[in-house]
């Protein structure tokens, strides 16, 4: 296993939309070992292979206290969204220490492909239907900051290329 680099916001590569992962082989099986690994030793609840600047669609999730409920999500696709939606404190590895309200859906049901091939239906609902809805953003390369304003996404925008220099000297 691999600790794999993220790209940060206003990474422009974290506007790619993902395309569909063709089949769930060893090197999808590494991926998802890494992207764990990863996404564990950021303490991160959710990483999206966007972020590791793989535009498949690929998402890991562990919203558990133990850390020890992956959730992975191959191909994930939305099939019901509840009628009722909710004000989210949302954070994101690629915007480090940024935290602002976005509005979700309190409860999805997605369809997807587990890590061993097989299809599988997740009913979610409270932090793990949060995190579904901002990890699947990403794969259409979508950041959350975007649900922003345009002065409070300039004034992120500016902060992160600020620590981005700080950081590169
Ligand atoms: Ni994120």
């Amino acid at each position: 296993m691999a600790l794999l680099p993220l790209l940060f916001f206003p990474d422009p590569r974290l506007h790619t939309v993902a395309k569909p992962v063709l089949a769930v082989d060893q090197r999808i099986h590494t991926l998802v070992a890494d992207m764990l690994e990863t996404m564990y030793e950021a303490k991160g609840i959710g990483l999206a292979a966007t972020q590791v600047d793989v535009h498949e669609r690929l998402i890991v999730i562990d919203v558990s206290e133990q850390r020890d409920q992956a959730v992975v999500l191959i191909n994930p696709n939305l099939v019901w969204t509840s009628s009722t939606t909710h004000l989210n404190e949302e954070g994101c590895l690629s915007v480090p220490g940024i935290y602002d309200g976005v509005e979700r859906f309190d409860a999805v049901t997605v369809s997807a492909l587990d890590d061993t091939g097989q299809s599988r239906v997740v009913q979610a609902e409270g932090l793990l239907a949060v995190c579904i809805q901002h990890e699947m953003d990403h794969l259409m390369g979508k950041v959350f900051v975007e649900y922003l304003s345009p002065l409070k996404r300039n004034r992120i925008k500016k902060k992160m290329l600020k620590a981005q220099r700080e950081d590169a000297r």
